[in-house]
């Protein structure tokens, strides 16, 4: 049971390392904070109660002059970068807290035409504790790495081709965004993530002011289903109080989103089970010795929850029907170059290679880093919210687009998860269940409730552009839009 903790951690994981077992090398970060739900350094659970926060007077927020640090910033070029970049990417550091020395760092993407028309979308990755530059590089970016690790292609479905794209790397602890004061790192949690992403938003805005009134949204994934609506809460909370920084928010979209503890882990089994990765009677002992509704957990429950990791055997979870990547080692770098509708198993340990270049490293601005997909230096997470559901309902009735999507081959998050968290909330019903197309395939599934859209992808894993770029896209388009996928 060694590697009993590994397993726990990171909704992005640390895959397949050396051939060990599934059991032993998928890290999940969040089923770490799930299972601490027993343990003595349990997060603090709340419920982010909206009422109560939406009387607190507004304290303005930490705002630095910004003039001339955007044409800083500016990249000239990526190493290993294609012939022929039009757009204009750019990436470094805004100051979240001067005094504590906390910085996040962000690599933000325009649009190659008309990037003065289209909407700024900010993309997060979840985990927590988990790099942002996964979507950027691994998913819907400008460019994704070859399998060399050092050069890069195009990514002709880049969600660039739409909107111009901010991925932040959050909170400080992960990637290359760090603190000065170490200890910041142990007091990461929901609540201080949304707080300081908030800063950040307000001070970037000053050094791209052009982007201050342009139609915003939030995207991301995973545990991101924390951070993205936490984010967006943040901002209606803070527009409403202050003629500060009125940030022109719109919506959001989250994908294979980690929403509500209970129904996402009985949705998480029910697909195990259903997928045939699980027999009948594993499955029947975990609805018997979990209770799922409560805030802590017991050691039956742990016991039968790992026979029936155990059985799913050495698999993806994130993409239960694409290969694994074996081990680094095996694989052939001097390859045929990367396709973007082939996806690389061995995704991690190329964008690790890439990010951790100091060469690399020097073009983004960053400072010296040991870069990795998942934060080390954060190892508690001391707050976290049991279901976003409230907030969720307040964006509901505030206006907000609100698009939840999911791959629906992702067995960690899967779509289960995201139509239990759905079904609790008892919105009426729009448009009913109907295929989405695209090229004339089903591109997905869709369901209309009044205030917020289910959609899948299928055929896509946990992280959706990644396995289908395509579809992603097009559902992307749509969310901007504001409009469903074509039904035929
Ligand atoms: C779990 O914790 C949340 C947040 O503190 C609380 O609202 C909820 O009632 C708790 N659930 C149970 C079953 O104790
Ligand atoms: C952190 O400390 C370094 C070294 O003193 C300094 O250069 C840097 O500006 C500090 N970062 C922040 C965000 O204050
Ligand atoms: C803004 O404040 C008004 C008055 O207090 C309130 O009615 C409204 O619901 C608030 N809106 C948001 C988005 O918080
Ligand atoms: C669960 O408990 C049983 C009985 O105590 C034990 O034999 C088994 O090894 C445990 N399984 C796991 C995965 O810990
Ligand atoms: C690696 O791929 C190249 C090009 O496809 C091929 O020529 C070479 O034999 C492969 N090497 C190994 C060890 O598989
Ligand atoms: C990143 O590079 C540093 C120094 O070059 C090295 O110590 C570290 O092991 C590398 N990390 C990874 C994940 O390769």
């Amino acid at each position: 049971m060694k590697n009993r903790m590994i397993k726990l951690i990171a909704i992005f994981f640390i895959s397949s390392l050396f051939g060990l077992s599934n059991a032993d090398i998928q890290a999940n970060k969040l089923f770490e904070l799930l299972k601490a739900k027993r343990s003595r350094n349990s997060p603090v659970l709340n419920k982010w109660t909206v009422s109560d926060e939406a009387t607190e007077e507004y304290s303005p927020v930490y705002i630095a002059p910004q003039d001339g640090l955007a044409q800083l910033d500016k990249i000239l070029a990526l190493p290993g970068q294609p012939a022929g970049v039009s757009f204009n990417q750019y990436s470094g550091y805004v100051t979240v807290n001067p005094n504590a020395g906390r910085a996040l760092f962000y690599y933000f993407v325009e649009s190659p035409t008309d990037s003065s028309t289209k909407p700024l979308v900010l993309w997060l990755n979840g985990g927590p504790g988990c790099s942002s530059m996964i979507g950027a590089m691994s998913e819907l970016g400008p460019f994704r790495i070859n399998s060399d690790g050092k050069t890069l292609f195009r990514n002709d479905y880049a969600w660039t081709n739409v909107a111009n794209m901010l991925f932040l790397e959050s909170p400080a602890g992960v990637g290359f965004s760090y603190s000065n004061t170490t200890s910041d790192y142990d007091n990461s949690g929901d609540k201080n993530t949304a707080d300081d992403a908030y800063v950040f938003l307000v001070n970037w805005l000053e050094r791209f002011p052009q982007y201050k009134t342009r139609d915003f949204y939030i995207t991301g994934e995973s545990y991101a289903g924390h951070y993205v609506p936490q984010l967006a809460y943040t901002i209606l909370l803070n527009n409403n109080k202050t003629s500060q920084t009125v940030i022109n928010i719109k919506g959001i979209a989250i994908g294979n989103a980690w929403i509500d503890d209970e129904a996402c882990s009985k949705g998480m089994y029910d697909y195990w089970s259903t997928h045939a990765l699980n027999s009948d009677a594993t499955h029947d002992a975990v609805y018997k010795y979990c209770d799922f509704a409560s805030n802590s957990s017991s050691a039956m429950c742990d016991n039968i929850t790992d026979k029936a990791w155990d059985e799913m055997g050495n698999i993806d979870v994130y993409n239960i029907y694409a290969p694994i990547c074996l081990t680094p080692k095996q694989r052939n770098t001097s390859a045929s170059p990367g396709s973007i509708n082939k996806f690389d198993p061995c995704w991690q340990y190329i964008l690790e290679f890439y990010l951790n270049d100091s060469m690399v490293q020097k073009a983004l601005h960053a400072k010296p880093t040991s870069w990795d997909l998942c934060s080390d230096v954060i190892t508690t997470w001391n707050e976290r919210a049991v279901t976003i559901l409230p907030i969720i309902k307040y964006m509901i009735e505030n206006g907000q687009r609100l698009w939840v999507f999911s791959g629906d081959v992702d067995a960690r998050v899967p779509i289960t998860s995201s139509r239990y968290s759905i079904n609790t909330l008892n919105l009426p019903i729009e448009t009913a269940w109907r295929p989405w197309y695209l090229n004339k395939e089903v591109g997905g599934y869709l369901e209309a409730y009044k205030g917020l859209l289910l959609i899948t992808v299928r055929g896509a894993g946990h992280t959706v552009p990644s396995y289908q770029p395509q579809r992603a896209l097009a559902l992307f388009s749509s969310f901007l839009g504001g409009i469903l996928p074509s039904s035929s």
